[in-house]
Formats: C-alpha cells, structure tokens, sequence
C-alpha cells in the first residue's frame, strides 16, 4: 500500500513539472511535443510503443481502422497512423485533442486521425475497429478536481475500475480477427485480468513485461476466442 502511495506521487512529481513549452521529444522516429495537463509519455508509454513500432507497416493497412483509447501526448495514434492505419484517438482530458492534433501535424498524419472526447467507448459507440490500444490510469486514488493531469493514473476505486469496463467493453467494438493491445501493472493483479478477459471472451497473453523498482509493467495482447455455434436441427 505504502509503495503504492510513493508510487503515484513520484510519477504526478515528474509529470507535474512540466512546463507550458517544453521541447521536442524524439521518440522512435517521432518527433512528439508534451502539452500542459496532458500525461507525458513514460515507461509504459515505451513499452506499448516499441511493440507496435516492431509492426511492419503495410498497404492493408490502409483499410484498417485503429482506436487510440486515452491518448494523451497522442504518440501511440500518431505511430498507428505512420503504420498507415486511419485512426481514432479518445480521452476524456479536453487538453489532450489540441495536444494530439499538434503532434499529429509535426509528424504529417493530421489526416490519418480523428480525435474524440470522452469517456472509454463512449464517443465511438457502434463503431468497430481492427486494433484497439490502451495504455490505461491504474492507480487507487481519486482524480484532483479540475486536474486533468490526475486522470492519467486515477484508475477508479480500487484501481481497477477502468481496466476492468474496458475489457467488459472490447469485444463489442472489435471487428472480426481484430485485437486489443494493453498495458498492465503488477500493482493490479495480473491473474484477476487475465480471468476477465476468459470470462469476456478475449484469448490474451503477455507478450513482454519490464521490471521497475515498484512495479512490473506487462504487455498484455488478446483477441477473441472463436464463437462456438451449435448447429441446430
Ligand atoms: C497513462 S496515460 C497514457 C497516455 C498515452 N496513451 C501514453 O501512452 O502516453 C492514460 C490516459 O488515459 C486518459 N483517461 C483516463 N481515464 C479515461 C477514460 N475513462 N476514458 C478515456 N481516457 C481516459 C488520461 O487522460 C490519460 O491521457
């Protein structure tokens, strides 16, 4: 518990000195700019990124539709769209589209992708996407009202609340073949994650996790498991 708390105020520490015009960061072969009150990438952001920079780009992509959920700085849906998927970005923090849009323009896919605001699925309901990427807020605490910043890690009561609506959710916006990819703490209990996404109906796996001093990150994909239909007589 102790550890947890420490944890969360040595990342709103960091994040919170951020300054209005910070400078370029080089990420991968991006250049992304971090905005006031949005998160600014980090170690989990990386671990999600360099995954998905190892993804070859390709032609078919083009016909592939991405989601972005919680996008922040913007920098995974600006990776997403130089793979040549035409994406949708969604946060609830209102600092993140203008932050998102600028990045996107500095990196030439402005085009490529379509920022909404809000809550989870709620902003592209009925809509069904190839690849759905989250890089979520995990940590027990409340956010700050009228701190946008403390949304980055608020991940409800218990710290769960916002994994576990997201992983209730997938399956319906996933099209067919389609895949989640997310980041996990150890801080959330791996097994209770992996039991929800069997009992949802999405096959995951780690694919890479990465150890720090009070957590370990995860690199947690899945997709869904085959309907099983009984032929009826
Ligand atoms: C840990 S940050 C990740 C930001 C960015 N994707 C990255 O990897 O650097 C989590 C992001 O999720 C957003 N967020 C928090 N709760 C959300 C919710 N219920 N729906 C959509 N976005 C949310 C936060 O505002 C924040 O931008």
């Amino acid at each position: 518990m102790q550890s947890k708390k420490l944890f969360g105020q040595d990342r709103e520490v960091k994040q919170s000195s951020q300054s209005e015009n910070e400078k370029l960061i080089k990420i991968g072969d991006l250049k992304i700019l971090p905005c006031k009150q949005v998160y600014k990438p980090s170690d989990d952001t990386f671990l999600i990124f360099d995954y998905l920079s190892s993804l070859k780009p390709s032609l078919k992509n083009e016909q592939r539709k991405a989601l972005d959920l919680g996008t922040g700085t913007g920098v995974i849906a600006v990776l997403l769209a130089k793979k040549g998927f035409t994406v949708t970005a969604t946060d609830i923090n209102p600092k993140s589209g203008n932050c998102l849009k600028l990045n996107a323009s500095i990196n030439k896919v402005a085009r490529k992708i379509t920022f909404k605001l809000g809550n989870l699925f709620e902003p592209v309901k009925k809509e069904k996407f190839d690849l759905i990427t989250f890089n979520p807020p995990y940590l027990p605490i409340k956010p700050n009202k009228g701190d946008y910043l403390s949304l980055a890690w608020s991940g409800g009561c218990g710290g769960r609340e916002i994994i576990d609506t997201f992983l209730e959710k997938a399956p319906s916006y996933l099209r067919k073949k389609g895949k989640i990819v997310f980041v996990h703490s150890s801080l959330n209990n791996l097994e209770k994650t992996l039991e929800i996404c069997k009992k949802v109906g999405i096959k995951c796996k780690v694919l890479r996790e990465k150890k720090f001093f009070f957590e370990t990150l995860y690199l947690i994909t899945g997709k869904p498991e085959m309907e099983v239909t009984l032929s009826k007589h």
